[in-house]
């Protein structure tokens, strides 16, 4: 059981490897990859501008993926903590499912975006909810100044959404925790070696991430099993 003291604050980076138990695939690792897919190949500037209906087949295939997925008892293990601990939680994933929010988490931080939103990439209109599916043959939708909808994500090449807000909390917390990340993909994989040293630092995931001498502690396995026997409720 993780000690908790009453002036910790706590920040929690999870990554795919939360979700794998609700179904929904990791990008890499074990059982790893949206295999039929190049992640760069769909989730880019360029290739949006390449093959948007490219683009939308495989955000339209991860919607279809997340709509029917459901929270873990890893989710649920970090509601409970947000519920005990409240604003001293800092919730911050790079999934853009909404199981977290599913599970009854209110203060989650999506800095890679949202599955289940749109925007438009030409004017300023504001992300809207989107549940629609635009696979080929679906027209590819228009926004009414003519622009093209696009996905509510963060693309390579594109700057992730609440930095300001994700790195004054990494400052002050006192312990971090990353789960189901791989480490590479920054500039989370960064978070750790920006507090290290200065706070307690645990990793809870199916293998060792590409950063994991940035860790002080390592725990090896399901991220379901790990964390309801590890926070406390
Ligand atoms: P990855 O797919 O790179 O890594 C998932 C990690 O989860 C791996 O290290 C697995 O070992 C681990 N894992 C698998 N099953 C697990 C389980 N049941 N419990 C705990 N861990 C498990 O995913 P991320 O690091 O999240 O970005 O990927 C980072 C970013 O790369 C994603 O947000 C996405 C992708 O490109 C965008 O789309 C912008
Ligand atoms: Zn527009």
């Amino acid at each position: 059981m993780l000690a908790i003291s009453p002036t910790d604050r706590l920040f929690v980076l999870t990554g795919a490897g939360v979700s794998a138990e609700s179904g929904i695939p990791t990008f890499r690792g074990v059982n790893g990859l949206w295999r039929n897919y190049r992640i760069e190949e769909v989730a880019s500037p360029h290739a949006w501008r390449r093959d948007p209906r490219l683009v939308w087949e495989f955000y339209s295939m991860r919607r279809r993926v997340a709509s029917s997925a459901k929270p873990n008892p890893a989710h649920i293990a970090l509601t409970k903590l947000e519920q005990r601990l409240g604003d001293r939680l800092f919730l911050c994933t790079q999934n853009v499912d909404d199981l977290h929010e599913q599970a009854g988490s209110v203060r989650v931080v999506h800095m890679h975006g949202e599955l289940f939103k749109s925007r438009c990439d030409s004017c300023n209109r504001p992300p809207f909810g989107d549940t629609a599916l635009y696979d080929p043959p679906a027209d590819l939708p228009r926004c009414k100044c003519g622009g093209g909808i696009r996905p509510h994500i963060c693309w390579f090449g594109e700057v992730p959404f609440e930095l300001e807000r994700i790195f004054r909390s990494l400052d002050e917390c006192s312990i971090f925790m990353a789960v189901g990340t791989s480490g590479v993909v920054e500039p989370a994989a960064s978070f750790v070696a920006h507090v290290g040293g200065r706070v307690r630092t645990i990793y809870v995931g199916a293998e060792e991430p590409a950063n994991a001498t940035a860790f002080t502690e390592c725990l090896i396995g399901k991220a379901g099993e790990i964390l309801p026997a590890l926070l406390p409720t």
